[in-house]
């Protein structure tokens, strides 16, 4: 595999910056993507419509090489999309799921695990188109783009394992002061589903699969950046769901989403993303107490650094927390507290395991700093450092604050004051904020006054001086990590938020209860209704009063 290394060894590290973008002719052949690729068919009913209006066109982050200097390829089309077709496509799912009438909202448990199943089979076959996609189209590395692939089927399958196991909680009568009843969670309606550019596969699935194995339609808008890797999944989508149940729609969001709000059509907002866009969507909705939201938002998570640390522990998970995918994580530590005693070493320790993180492209063997795919990102990374050193802060690490086109270095700003902006903004990219205490007031007050409220990772050895964190912080935001890094996984825990950064609760479970309501069918106990149940159980009647077990 051609890497930047091997010509790049013995070369200045801003000489590597300036020359990380490559010729055409040196990508691997496994990951090169030769022609643009046209998508122009969007799903709606059940059919792949061909889409001959105007098309968007998708750029790669990657600039190549070319005789008369370097330019961004283009590396496909998709459709953009009128207000009038977006709402076909939200009238596709509404009648899809008539009033609940439809063929997938009354579908039994066990019928709709099996299509999710044979989706899973399709889906598996386009591995590696996806995963180069992923590359190609937000520069995730391909280790990275690997995992989120295989994530996000591991966490469909798990999705049907928690169904089975809720439904067999369900498939019973309860007799309780004299009333027999049968609970189950029943669908909602139509979801409207958006995932993120920096998951566009994993956090999209995460809404599309436990929205549809409820029972539920969707209309699916793919994420701006990270779009084209939905196209391999068009058909399986069409073959393994009856028509309507999903549909695509595609374009600027601005323009083709707020009519499908303003509607009040969508029963389901599921939107990860941020907070600013999902309350305009959400006040669009005219009548909001019939709008369910789950919402994954905007984040600024802090890292406390105790004296008494263990400073290389620390720093190994700081730079996970603050540079996985180039800081492109709601997740990501965004602003590290250090304690006044330790600053010194830490600053030392984190520049160093920086300089040793390897940059280049997504396809490069353990590359870790890659392209943002973020039109203007790196002017606005730079506007926040050079804010910083306008007030006070200094560049503590070789080469920080270097761009190239779309790459942008990691960047570690220190002394950081509640004045710069790179304080308060999600800066969701590499710049590492590094702020001194001595009391530990300071970042206390931080989460407190923060708009914010997901998670924060407490790094120290003291148990008592740890617990004291814990307590207040428990109660601010919605996950506290001791000597970890913050982080969404494992999917089975609950992965929320306080404040402005969520609504709701996702995992793999709780997202089924997220996407459903608890229904039941009650009786008074009494011979004829007794022998009425009976009946319509045993000779299976219907889906909902039921007793089948699914093994
Ligand atoms: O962007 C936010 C993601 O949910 C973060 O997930 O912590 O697994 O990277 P992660």
């Amino acid at each position: 595999m051609a890497s930047i290394l091997d010509c790049e060894d013995a070369m200045e590290p801003t000489t590597q910056i300036q020359s990380i973008f490559p010729d055409e002719q040196d990508i691997p052949p496994e990951f090169s993507l030769k022609e643009p690729i046209h998508q122009n068919q969007f799903l709606v009913d059940g059919n792949l419509h061909t889409h001959d209006g105007p098309s968007q066109e998708i750029y790669s982050p990657i600039f190549l090489k070319s005789n008369s200097g370097f330019s961004q390829k283009l590396i496909g089309t998709v459709p953009s999309l009128t207000e009038d077709e977006s709402l076909v496509a939200l009238q596709s799912a509404e009648q899809a799921y008539d009033h609940g009438r439809g063929p997938w909202p009354t579908m039994s448990v066990s019928e709709r695990i099996e299509r999710i199943r044979h989706f899973i089979c399709l889906m598996e076959k386009k591995k590696d188109e996806i995963v180069n996609l992923l590359m190609w189209e937000i520069c995730k590395s391909y280790k990275d783009s690997v995992k989120e692939f295989d994530r996000t089927v591991i966490y469909i399958k798990d999705t049907i394992d928690s169904l089975q196991d809720l439904d067999r909680v369900s498939s019973r009568f309860v007799i309780e002061q004299g009333i027999i009843g049968q609970i189950r969670r029943g669908p909602l309606g139509v979801v409207l589903c958006m995932g993120p550019f920096n998951y566009p596969l994993n956090e999209t699935f995460t809404i599309l699969i436990p929205a549809l194995i409820m029972g539920n339609t969707v209309v699916m808008k793919p994420p701006k950046h990270g779009v084209l890797l939905h196209s391999p999944l068009l058909s399986a989508l069409k073959e393994s769901f009856p028509e309507g149940v999903v549909n695509t729609v595609y374009g600027a969001g601005r323009k083709i989403i707020p009519p499908l709000m303003s509607s009040g059509k969508v029963n389901v907002f599921g939107f990860i993303g941020s907070h600013k866009v999902a309350h305009s969507l959400k006040q669009l909705h005219p009548r909001l107490h019939r709008l369910r939201s789950v919402l994954g938002l905007d984040a600024k998570n802090p890292a406390i650094i105790l004296p008494g640390a263990d400073l290389d522990l620390t720093v190994k998970e700081c730079i996970l927390g603050c540079l996985s995918y180039n800081g492109q994580r709601c997740t990501a530590l965004k602003i590290l507290f250090v304690h006044k005693n330790v600053a010194e070493l830490f600053l030392e320790k984190l520049s160093d395991a920086i300089g040793k993180l390897r940059m280049g492209m997504p396809w490069d063997e353990g590359v870790s700093i890659t392209p943002l795919p973020e039109p203007g990102k790196t002017d606005y990374l730079s506007g926040l450092v050079e804010d910083a050193k306008r007030l006070g802060a200094e560049i503590v690490n070789p080469m920080g604050g270097e761009i190239n086109h779309t790459f942008f270095y990691p960047t570690v700003l220190y002394p950081v004051t509640s004045q710069m902006k790179i304080y308060h903004e999600e800066q969701f990219g590499p710049v590492i904020p590094v702020v001194p205490f001595s009391n530990i007031e300071t970042p206390i007050r931080y989460v407190e006054e923060s708009n914010f409220g997901q998670q924060i990772s407490i790094f120290g050895t003291d148990p008592e001086a740890i617990a004291k964190l814990i307590d207040p912080l428990v109660n601010q935001l919605s996950r506290v990590n001791i000597n970890s890094q913050c982080q969404r996984g494992p999917d089975t825990f609950p992965f929320t938020g306080r404040k402005d950064s969520a609504e709701g609760t996702l995992s793999v479970s709780d997202a089924l209860r997220a996407f459903s309501i608890r229904t039941l069918v009650g009786a008074k106990d009494g011979k004829m209704n007794k022998e009425i149940l009976t009946k319509i159980v045993r000779d299976r009647y219907s889906k909902f009063l039921s007793t089948d077990f699914i093994l």
